[in-house]
């Protein structure tokens, strides 16, 4: 299969484009949309067969729930049940935007698309294109993150073709994602609302909206044999290049040194703006600037992508703060790394 490539920035045939990408939609196809995230892998949540597709192409497994992108927070009601106001406050605060509420679900959402789960994840992404192409479409965009599952996911275009071209029809280009991170996923099916993945909305954005709030455990470890996270999705490995990922905790001049003392062949490092210099390995790229959370949302799986080449063996990668969107900078970084942290 032809995956069509569709324009929507800088083109006069942007409408014309999101139409073709509706027509598929609701033909039961697969079409990769753009969002303030990461791309995701949409088709209509209303078609079983067209999610089944989605768990094929990407690889994932089937106990593996979907997110549901809708058009505003009137949707909450038309596919939810027993939506506590606390919903509306923070779609009203956060929406459209990178945040994820999950709540029992009713019955028109079949369930493939909540792996059997009694609950369903609901979000209205902030991306005109796609904002647009719901509203065509007509029905609530079943989408997880377009890549290859296991893959970082991705934040461009180019990203999504490189994963799985060929294998869906068409992919909405809307430009680089502006986050770069997955949303943030609150679970407000429980008493108090618990987080169960870190993303552009912040913990403590979070507790001043609602009091208190949970943490599952999954956001900070990987969690033991026996123990099961409440988002499915936090179990796998995730984010992973082929080489080895370290994270290394210290002052500039202390993971330089380390770097230094440690070089083999095939080493690169992942550091801050500016300090590309200062490192003794074979490839050395920057995800952002040292102390802007943001900036290393942005770019930190562009940049693991990048390095997911045949000739490197072992990753360094600087220490992000943890602080407010930092928390999910280092939730991903450390499931690339499959959570070794090194302090030098
Ligand atoms: O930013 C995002 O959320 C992107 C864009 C495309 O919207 N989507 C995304 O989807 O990251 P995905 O499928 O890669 O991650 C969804 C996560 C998984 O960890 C899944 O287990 C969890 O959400 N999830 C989905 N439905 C759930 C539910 N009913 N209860 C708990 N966790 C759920
Ligand atoms: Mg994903």
């Amino acid at each position: 299969m032809e995956t069509l490539l569709l324009a929507t920035e800088n083109t006069r045939q942007r409408e014309e484009n999101i139409l073709k990408a509706a027509e598929i939609i609701k033909r039961g196809g697969l079409v990769a949309i753009p969002t303030e995230t990461v791309y995701g892998l949409g088709a209509s949540a209303l078609n079983e067969d067209a999610v089944k597709r989605i768990f094929e192409v990407k690889g994932r497994p089937q106990d593996n729930p979907l997110i549901i992108h809708v058009e505003s927070a009137e949707a909450l009601n038309k596919w939810c049940r027993n939506v506590p106001d606390t919903a509306f406050r923070l779609a009203e605060m956060f929406w459209p935007g990178p945040l994820t509420m999950v709540l029992p679900k009713n019955e028109l959402i079949p369930p493939r698309v909540t792996a059997g789960m009694d609950t369903v994840a609901v979000r209205c992404p902030d991306h005109p294109a796609t904002m647009r192409l719901i509203e065509l479409s007509g029905v609530p965009i079943a989408a997880p993150s377009a890549n290859i599952s296991g893959k970082p996911s991705p934040t461009t275009a180019a990203h999504v073709m490189h994963d799985i071209s060929g294998k869906i029809e068409a992919v909405l280009d809307g430009g680089e994602c502006r986050v770069g991170l997955e949303s943030t996923i609150i679970d407000l099916s429980v008493s108090p609302p618990r987080l169960l993945r870190p993303g552009g909305i912040s913990l403590e954005q979070l507790r001043s909206a609602l009091g208190e709030v949970d943490v599952d455990p999954a956001v900070f470890r990987k969690l033991g044999a026996g123990e099961k996270p409440k988002a499915p999705g936090m179990k796998y490995t995730h984010y992973s290049p082929e080489a080895e990922v370290i994270i290394l905790k210290g002052s500039l001049d202390a993971v330089s040194n380390y770097v230094s003392a440690h070089y083999e062949k095939g080493t690169a490092v992942l550091c801050f703006d500016g300090e590309e210099g200062a490192f003794r390995a074979d490839v050395c790229l920057s995800y952002g600037k040292n102390g802007d959370s943001a900036s290393q949302a942005r770019y930190l799986f562009a940049r693991l992508r990048e390095l997911d080449r045949k000739d490197i063996k072992l990753i360094y990668a600087r220490a992000p703060e943890s602080e407010g969107v930092g928390l999910a900078v280092f939730n991903r970084l450390s499931k690339a790394a499959g959570n070794t942290i090194i302090e030098v």
